[in-house]
């Protein structure tokens, strides 16, 4: 680091030059990536050409661009794990999975027949060991999707479209690494070929880069969620944890550093809303699209100025072989795409991808920073034979210039050929709706502003009339638009779960939910999101139906609760239960009172919509009773402590309002807003399942005026269950092996034709202990129920110490029989 100014003056000019190349690609309508790179190939040039030349700064700038000589371990160490977890970052997961099959495809297989095809081509026409030409062949695998991305973003392109292209280009940069370093090993004779060893020690560390990308990820939430309120030092952990995880598999672990980048963003990218605000939510994603576009611009400019110096003397030969090396590229990844993926559909592995989705794709397929990367690599080892590492330079670089001259630059053209560039026709029916909306409010309040401002009433008209006429144009549109009744209440409950899940984020930054709950609040929405997606008005009902059952974690729960007597884990699970149920309803009821974006319905959609929201909040506030009804003073606490919390935001709302209004300074804000944190973290109070025995004993009316010692001595036999609403306790004809006493809550006996309903004090159960038959009848709880099990050994016992007892049951036995 003799002349870091020099490096400081390398860097800062590169930038700077890139940037301006912005405005430029923008009005010439042509990628910014590829107007990059052809700005560094000019810069390669002029350093050939000027080195001579003493110009001063310019000299100098040129010579601090040559110095920063891009090497494959600045790519892979520096710009890489950027990139990728900038990518990962923004990737939906939940949208990612239900594309999994057909990426991890054409990111695993895909590549590696990509990689046999062309190295098997290329080892025919050159000559060169087949290994090398494996080696090639895996490099210009992997896909960029930098330049086609940005395309997407400009034209609006599906978003499946972009989570298919970038899925893949993520996973397959990490299958191409691995490729590459299994094949540069063999290569290099430090391992024996192999194939069983090969795909052994690639699964290891594909599996490996994603656990420790997994763990570190979790890990790093923690650590967030510690470093207090602050959303700077959070954020700065996610650029940490970008190049740690890496690091971490990479050079220690060996293992994919790039699959550790992707797992890693992809959980904090999942979890991230329950651990930050919202608003530094966008802080972060501001941050991180500044870092990736900056890795971008340096990189691009730093391939382009490399160019000349890799295939400046290219031989007529070595162009033949690039000929091949493209169409063999071109016509594998063609195979893969349109063969491959149709299968993958047919078979029920994936959904159906349409052909324009599939063409985008195959000419989409731009090859970047990666295969650059593992070019130079091979360049740079001494290791290899000069013929072998100019073999791979140049081919490599020609391939990577080829698809940024020609793929990226008519991918677009792809795009409109197959209409991917338009909206869709629901997309454009809510739009026209909009503009009608929109064009008319402004008309209407044109008037009235020119009015208030005591402006000539023409004036107003004027300006006014093409509005209207747009507006009218439009309203002719939107009513010829044929998008159905269904779609409209689609739209509109989307609209809705997507308010909802920002209610919840309301919530989170307020402190009303905590951040485990936030989380299992956020992926509710998505299961109702998804749920409208593939299925309408029943897929929404059906998703908050299924969130209202008791999960298997809960089932889990209560039985260890039964087996164990581990009461802690269903006492977490319930409490949650309650705090989301409460959670759902305020923001249901929110919903409901709000408005905004129902003129854009006609009547009857949105009255139909409104029934479906009031369904579901009638379905939330009978569970949220059910639980209240069993822990009426829980439920309690609960309502004070929420209502503390909003105490403590409205208090911390006025505090904001005076410091906007400029009535009280910073300092004085501060200090206000400090005392105001100390008092507002409470946890939530634990949920006590009041499963005790003695206690229970005691409620009983048969147990009720023993003595105390005696009632401790049936306590002892007894054995405390809480069961869940709706929970089968006993089933017809199963074998019996207890009898049960409610304590609390009622249970349904299934009797025909009428059922009968037995609560507190009643007992159930005695029949097939009594006279040793099947279980008569089914029995099921109707809310939450404390019984206590007697076991068959311990009803004989009991009965026999308590005769009263013995003729109770055996009475009430045989009037139900
Ligand atoms: P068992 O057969 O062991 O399991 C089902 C139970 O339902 C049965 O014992 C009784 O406790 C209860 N049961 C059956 N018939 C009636 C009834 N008519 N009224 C109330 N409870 C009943």
């Amino acid at each position: 680091m003799e002349h870091i100014w020099l490096t400081v003056l390398g860097v800062s000019g590169l930038l700077t030059l890139a940037v301006l190349m912005w405005p430029v690609a923008n009005r010439l309508n042509f990628p910014y990536t590829v107007m990059l790179a052809v700005v560094g190939c000019v810069i390669g040039y002029a350093e050939h050409a000027l080195e001579t030349a003493n110009l001063g700064i310019v000299s100098d700038l040129l010579g601090a661009l040559h110095a920063l000589d891009i090497t494959s371990e600045t790519v892979l160490f520096v710009f890489l794990p950027a990139l990728v977890f900038e990518s990962a970052l923004a990737i939906d997961v939940r949208r990612l999975m239900d594309d999994i099959a057909p990426i991890l495809m054409l990111a695993v297989v895909g590549l590696l027949i990509s990689t046999a095809v062309v190295g098997w081509a290329l080892h025919g026409v050159s000559g060169y060991p087949l290994i090398a030409c494996l080696l090639l062949g895996a490099i210009v695998s992997a896909t960029d999707p930098v330049a086609v991305v940005a395309i997407f973003k400009d034209l609006g392109a599906p978003k499946r479209l972009a989570i298919l292209v970038e899925g893949e280009s993520l996973f397959n940069d990490a299958t191409a690494i691995v490729v590459f370093t299994i094949l540069s090993a063999m290569l290099l004779g430090q391992s024996d070929a192999g194939l069983a060893a090969g795909v052994l020690s690639f699964l290891k560390v594909f599996i490996g880069g994603v656990l420790v990308g997994y763990l570190l990820a979790r890990l790093f939430a923690l650590l967030m969620m510690g470093v207090g309120e602050s959303a700077l030092p959070k954020i700065t952990l996610t650029l940490t944890l970008a190049y740690l995880s890496f690091l971490l598999a990479e050079h220690y672990l060996h293992v994919s550093g790039v699959m550790a980048v992707v797992t890693a963003a992809l959980v904090l990218g999942a979890r991230g809303r329950s651990i930050l605000s919202q608003h530094a939510w966008h802080e972060l994603e501001g941050v991180w699209e500044q870092v990736g576009f900056i890795a971008n611009s340096v990189i691009f400019v730093l391939v382009g100025i490399a160019v000349p110096g890799i295939i400046g003397d290219i031989t007529m030969t070595q162009l033949t072989w690039l000929v091949v090396l493209l169409v063999t590229a071109f016509v594998a990844r063609f195979a893969i795409i349109f063969g491959m993926v149709p299968v993958l559909s047919r078979l029920g592995w994936a959904q159906h991808v349409d052909v324009g989705y599939r063409a985008v794709m195959f000419w989409g397929g731009l090859r970047g920073a990666v295969s650059l990367a593992l070019a130079l690599a091979v360049m740079e080892n001494e290791a290899f034979s000069p013929e072998v590492r100019t073999f791979i330079g140049t081919l490599v670089t020609g391939f990577v210039l080829f698809t940024l001259a020609v793929n990226a630059t008519t991918v677009q053209l792809v795009m409109r050929m197959f209409g991917l560039d338009k909206l869709s026709p629901v997309d454009a029916a809510v739009r026209d709706r909009v503009l009608v909306s929109a064009l008319g409010n402004i008309c209407d309040n044109l008037h009235s502003a020119a009015l208030s401002r005591q402006m000539r009433s023409g004036l107003a008209d004027s300006i006014a009339r093409p509005y209207e006429e747009r507006a009218r144009d439009r309203r002719q549109e939107a009513d010829a638009a044929s998008i159905g009744h269904r779609d409209w209440i689609n739209v509109n409950l989307r609209k809705l779960t997507l308010q909802e899940q920002q209610i919840y984020g309301h919530y989170f930054d307020q402190g009303l939910v905590s951040s485990d709950i936030a989380r299992l609040l956020f992926s509710q929405s998505a299961d109702l999101l998804d749920g409208i997606k593939s299925g309408g008005e029943e897929g929404y009902r059906g998703a908050y139906e299924r969130a209202l059952e008791f999960g298997w974690q809960t089932m889990l729960a209560a039985q260890l609760q039964r087996r164990f007597g581990l009461s802690g884990p269903l006492a977490r699970l319930l409490g949650n239960r309650f705090e989301m149920l409460q959670a759902n309803c305020m923001a249901l009821r929110e919903l409901a009172e709000d408005s905004t974006g129902t003129d854009l319905l006609d009547a009857e959609v949105s009255e139909e919509v409104d029934t479906i929201v009031q369904d579901r909040l009638h379905a939330h506030v009978a569970a949220l009773e059910c639980l209240k009804a069993a822990y009426p003073d829980y439920a309690d606490r609960l309502e004070e402590r929420l209502l503390g919390q909003i105490a403590v935001r409205l208090e911390h709302a006025h505090y904001q309002k005076m410091l906007s209004g400029n009535i009280i300074s910073k300092e004085v804000y501060h200090d206000l807003v400090k005392a105001l944190h100390q008092r507002a973290s409470s946890d939530r109070p634990r949920l006590d399942l009041g499963l005790d025995a003695d206690r229970l004993v005691a409620q009983m009316p048969y147990f009720a005026d023993l003595p105390g010692e005696r009632q401790r001595e049936i306590a002892r036999m007894l054995r405390p269950r809480l069961v869940l609403p709706g929970e089968q306790v006993i089933t017809k004809g199963d074998k019996g092996d207890c009898m049960y006493f409610i304590s609390s809550g009622a249970v349904q006996v299934e009797i025909e034709p009428e059922p009968v309903i037995l609560g507190r004090g009643d007992f159930f159960g005695e029949m097939a202990l009594l006279s040793d038959i099947p279980r008569v009848v089914s029995v099921t709880a109707e809310g939450f129920c404390d019984l206590l099990a007697l076991m068959t050994r311990d009803f004989r016992t009991l009965l026999d110490a308590h005769p009263d007892l013995r003729d109770t049951i055996e009475r009430v036995a045989a009037e139900r029989s």
